[in-house]
């Protein structure tokens, strides 16, 4: 059993610590919002996470799992410390390594010889060197170990990871974490601390690159009359290429994916280095985004502005209530800001505590979402809303179309309401040739 610290209680800080108890250590989590700390010392999870508020409590029972805001004496007595704190990206699209970068002097004053630091957070490649220099403390090994979860299945993720990365100078490292993670069956991936840091960033924004293919394919159905869910089983059978984040859908977002293209884009400026490609995808992914907006127009009856339009989902994918950089929000707001009335509905926000600006209104059910609309936008591919009842819904409805950017409503269902239901990647529509007609 190792005594560890684990800085950041956020998304992967609490999965981290949670997991890392359920393991056999002896954790404590640090983290610098005292509300949240406060919250979780009285066995409050606000993260919607399968199965974590479970697995903290059951941890905090035991002794094993405890939180604070003050490292007090904690950090001298770990055998290690894992950083699991936001890397948020500055403007100019780098990332912002402050939260990291705040705790070298406590750690290089507290850290007993022989310790490790192990660097979950995402961090642009070359950033474990430059922290190893300004640390200074050779006695102190720093690995890098990034982490893939995805929210909405983190612990799963986090006991059943499809690789553990592990970045180090010094063979001892690989086997302290094996040991730290003893019962975890995963291929390690032994490597050099910046191609550690590489890979993570290499692979959130190949998995960037297949949705922003997925969504040029599925413009290009539209107008070409092919089929792109056909399309898409067509090639997704060819294992060189994968079934998965293949969807057409409003783009991709989220805590991760927006910040760490733009971050590695950031790293091909400051080395000089051409990532031509990764700059049209930022653009490209912009202009998926903008082209919903477009096909909402195309499907109304009457102007934009003015113009009634029921938002469901919210979130920047279903089974979080994780609003960060999400597509949905981003969507909602564009519609908004063309005067749009929008009144958007998300299972997992509570309406009355999330700010909204202008013409966008949160409300309590989908019900009161889409009484009085024009047009209903799907953005969020939560299961619940191909359950809705949809007869009930129609009735209340100003108008009869139903743009699901998620294509996960039932179009027989649909179509016995009385509505008609469109998709991304779906000839262009009749709905919206007969409106021009
Ligand atoms: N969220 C994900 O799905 C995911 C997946 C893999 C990797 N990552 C990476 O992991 C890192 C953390 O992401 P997250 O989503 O857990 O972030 P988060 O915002 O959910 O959590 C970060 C936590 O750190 C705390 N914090 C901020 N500054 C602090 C400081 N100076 N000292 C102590 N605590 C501080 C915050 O209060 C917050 O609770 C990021 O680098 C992110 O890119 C995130």
């Amino acid at each position: 059993m190792e005594t560890v610290t684990v800085l950041g209680a956020g998304y992967v800080g609490l999965t981290t610590a949670a997991c890392l108890a359920h393991l056999g250590h002896r954790v404590h989590a640090i983290d610098a919002d005292a509300a949240r700390v406060h919250r979780l010392q009285a066995g409050e999870i606000d993260l919607l996470e399968p199965g974590l508020p479970e697995m903290v409590r059951a941890h905090q029972q035991t002794g094993h799992l405890s939180f604070s805001t003050d490292p007090g004496s904690r950090i001298g007595g770990s055998d290690a410390v894992l950083l699991c704190l936001p890397t948020p990206a500055r403007v100019d699209g780098s990332a912002d390594l402050a939260a990291v970068r705040s705790w070298l002097p406590h750690l290089r004053r507290h850290l007993s010889p022989g310790r490790r630091i192990i660097l979950k957070s995402t961090v642009p490649p070359g950033t474990q060197r430059q922290l190893v220099t300004v640390l200074d403390r050779p006695d102190i090994a720093m690995i890098s170990n990034p982490e893939f979860l995805r929210e909405g299945h983190a612990i799963h993720d986090w006991l059943n990871p499809d690789r553990i990365v592990i970045g180090a100078d010094e063979p001892e490292s690989t086997r302290y974490l094996s040991s730290l993670y003893t019962s975890l069956d995963a291929p390690v991936v032994e490597t050099d601390p910046t191609s550690a840091e590489l890979i993570k960033y290499a692979a959130n924004t190949f998995l960037a690159l297949k949705i922003t293919y997925a969504n040029t394919l599925a413009e290009l159905c539209e107008h070409i009359g092919a089929n792109i869910t056909d399309v898409r089983t067509g090639i997704g059978h060819d294992p060189r290429i994968g079934n998965t984040y293949l969807d057409a859908g409003p783009g991709w977002g989220g805590p991760c994916l927006p910040k760490d293209v733009r971050a590695l884009v950031s790293t091909g400026t400051r080395t000089t280095t051409d990532l031509g490609l990764l700059h049209a995808l930022l653009e490209t992914n912009a202009y998926h985004q903008r082209r919903i907006v477009t096909l909402v127009e195309q499907l109304l009856p009457r102007p934009l502005t003015g113009a009634r339009v029921a938002v469901l989902g919210l979130a920047f994918k279903a089974a979080t209530n994780d609003l960060r950089d999400s597509p949905a929000l981003h969507i909602a707001n564009l519609l908004a800001a063309r005067r749009a009335h929008v009144t958007a509905y998300d299972p997992a926000i509570d309406a009355s505590a999330t700010p909204t600006a202008g013409q966008l209104t949160l409300t309590e059910s989908a019900t009161a979402a889409v009484a009085g609309a024009d047009v209903v936008l799907v953005l969020t591919e939560w299961p619940e809303f191909a359950e809705l009842p949809w007869h009930h819904l129609a009735r209340d409805m100003r108008g009869d179309v139903v743009l699901d950017t998620r294509g996960k409503l039932d179009r027989t269902l649909l179509r016995g309401a009385g509505l008609h239901l469109r998709t991304l990647g779906e000839p262009f529509s009749e709905i919206a040739a007969a409106r021009t007609a």
